[in-house]
C-alpha cells in the first residue's frame, strides 16, 4: 500500500513510519518539526536528542534496507498537503501531526491559539488533500480517549443510541473534554465526521488512550531510531515520565488521590492497531470510531507498579503525592467499550515488568540527561 503519515517525526509516527515499511508498504512520512520546536522554546528537551528524519531514514535504510520517504512540510499550510496527495496518491494516511499536550495547551493564550489553530487546520488540509485528490483515501486520525472524559455513565465506542420521548436515533457520543488540547480534538472528530457524511469519505477516528514505551521491534534496539522520549510535565505521558523519575531518583508524582482511571497501551500495540485499521477500511460515508487502549489503571497503580519493579532493579523509588494541577475528577466511574479492535484482531500486550525495567533501565543508561526541574508541574488550570 501507499501510506502517508502526517506527523512522522513523531513519538507515534516515526514507529508507524518504520512498522509501514518494514512491511513493504511505500511510506512517506511528512513533519514540520513543531514537536521539536515548542519542545526547545519550553526547555522540555527529549531526554535523547533524536536524528531529524533525513538521518533517521537514512539510518533504517542501513540497518533494513527498507526506504522511507520524507518530506519537511506544514500539513496545515493551505493546499500544501492537496499538492502532496496529488502526487503520491496514497491508499491511506495516518494522522498524528497535531499539538498532543494538554498542559502546552493550558499554558496560555498563545499556546491555546496554536494547538486549537494547528490541530485543527492540519485535520482540514487532510480532508480538502483527500477530497480533492485522493477521494479513495482512507483517513486514519488520531483522536484521544480524553474526548470524552469521565461520564457517570459507560463510555461507547464513538456512537451511542439515544431513546428520547419515545423514539430513538444513533449520535456521537456526547464529549466533555479536560483541556483546551482535548477541545480542539473534540472539533476535529466534528469536522471528519460531517466531512465524511457529507462526501461518502472513508475514515476512521482512533480514541486513544496515553501511549507507554521507549521503543518499537523495528528499531533492532539501535537507539538512534527509537522514538523521541519526553519526561517532562508537558510532553512525558505518564508511564514513561514515572519510569523516567523512577531511575533517576525522583519521587513518582502522583497528581491528587492518583484514583484517577484511564486506557493505557503499548507503543507497539498501538503499530498492531493502525496495521489492522489500515487492511480493513469501512465503508464510504460513516466515521468509524474505536476506542484504542488496551488495559485501565489508576495512577497510583501505575506508581505502585513502577515503585516495585524499581525495588526488583535495586532502586528505592518513593511516591509522593501532589496536589492536581488538571481540573479533572479524582473519584469517577470508568467503564468505556473497546471491543472494535480486538474484534478486528487485536492482541494485546498488558504491561508487564519487563517492559516497565527495560523503560527503567534505558533512562538509566542516560541517567547524566535527566534535568530533574522539569518534572513537577509547570503549568497549572485549577
Ligand atoms: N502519545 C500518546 O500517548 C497519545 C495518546 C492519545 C492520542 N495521541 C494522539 O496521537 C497523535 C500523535 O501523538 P504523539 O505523541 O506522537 O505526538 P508528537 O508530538 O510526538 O507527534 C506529532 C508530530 O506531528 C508533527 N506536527 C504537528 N503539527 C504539524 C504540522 N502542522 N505539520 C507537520 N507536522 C506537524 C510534530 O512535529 C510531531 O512530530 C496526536 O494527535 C495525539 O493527540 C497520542
Amino acid at each position: 500500500m501507499r501510506i502517508v503519515i502526517l506527523g512522522g517525526d513523531g513519538y507515534l509516527g516515526w514507529p508507524t513510519a518504520m512498522h509501514f515499511a518494514s512491511r513493504g508498504d511505500e511510506v512517506l512520512a511528512l513533519d514540520n518539526y513543531l514537536r521539536r520546536r515548542l519542545a526547545r522554546d519550553t526547555q522540555s528537551e527529549p531526554l535523547l536528542a533524536t536524528p531529524e528524519l533525513p538521518a533517521r531514514c537514512a539510518r533504517f535504510a542501513a540497518l533494513t534496507g527498507k526506504h522511507i520517504e520524507h518530506r519537511i512540510v506544514d500539513c496545515a499550510e493551505d493546499g500544501a498537503l492537496t499538492r502532496v496527495f496529488a502526487e503520491f496518491r496514497p491508499d491511506a494516511a495516518v494522522h498524528f501531526a497535531e499539538q498532543p499536550s494538554a498542559p502546552y495547551s493550558m499554558r496560555g493564550h498563545d499556546e491555546a491559539r496554536l494547538t486549537l489553530r494547528n490541530n485543527i487546520g492540519t485535520t482540514f488540509e487532510l480532508i480538502w488533500a483527500v477530497k480533492r485528490a485522493a477521494p479513495q483515501c482512507h483517513i486514519v486520525k488520531l483522536g484521544s480517549m480524553g474526548e470524552y472524559g469521565t461520564p457517570d455513565i459507560d463510555i461507547e465506542e464513538g456512537w451511542i443510541e439515544i431513546a428520547h420521548k419515545g423514539r430513538k436515533d444513533r449520535f456521537l457520543y456526547p464529549r466533555a473534554g479536560g483541556s483546551l488540547y482535548h477541545t480542539s480534538k473534540i472539533l476535529d472528530t466534528d469536522l471528519l465526521e460531517f466531512e465524511t457524511r457529507a462526501n461518502g469519505l472513508y475514515a476512521t477516528d482512533l480514541m486513544q488512550g496515553p501511549v507507554y514505551g521507549h521503543c518499537s521491534d523495528e528499531a533492532k534496539g539501535d537507539e538512534t531510531l527509537f522514538p523521541h522520549f519526553h519526561y517532562d510535565d508537558l510532553f512525558g505521558t505518564v508511564i514513561n515520565r514515572f519510569a523516567a523519575q523512577a531511575a533517576s531518583g525522583v519521587p513518582l508524582t502522583v497528581y491528587g488521590k492518583g484514583h484517577q482511571r484511564r486506557g493505557y497501551l503499548d507503543l507497539r500495540d498501538t503499530l498492531q492497531c493502525l496495521a489492522l485499521v489500515v487492511a480493513a477500511p469501512p465503508p464510504p460515508g460513516k466515521l468509524r470510531v474505536f476506542n484504542q487502549f488496551t488495559e485501565i489503571f489508576s495512577v497510583l497503580e501505575l506508581a505502585e507498579r513502577v515503585r516495585e519493579v524499581g525495588r526488583q532493579l535495586g532502586l528505592d523509588v518513593p511516591i509522593r503525592a501532589i496536589g492536581n494541577p488538571r481540573r479533572e475528577r479524582d473519584e469517577h466511574y470508568y467503564r468505556p467499550a473497546h471491543d472494535g479492535l480486538l474484534k478486528l484482531g487485536l492482541k494485546p500486550r498488558w504491561l508487564s515488568d519487563d517492559r516497565l525495567a527495560s523503560m527503567i533501565e534505558f533512562v538509566q543508561r542516560h541517567r547524566d540527561a535527566v534535568d530533574r526541574t522539569r518534572i513537577l508541574p509547570r503549568v497549572s488550570w485549577v
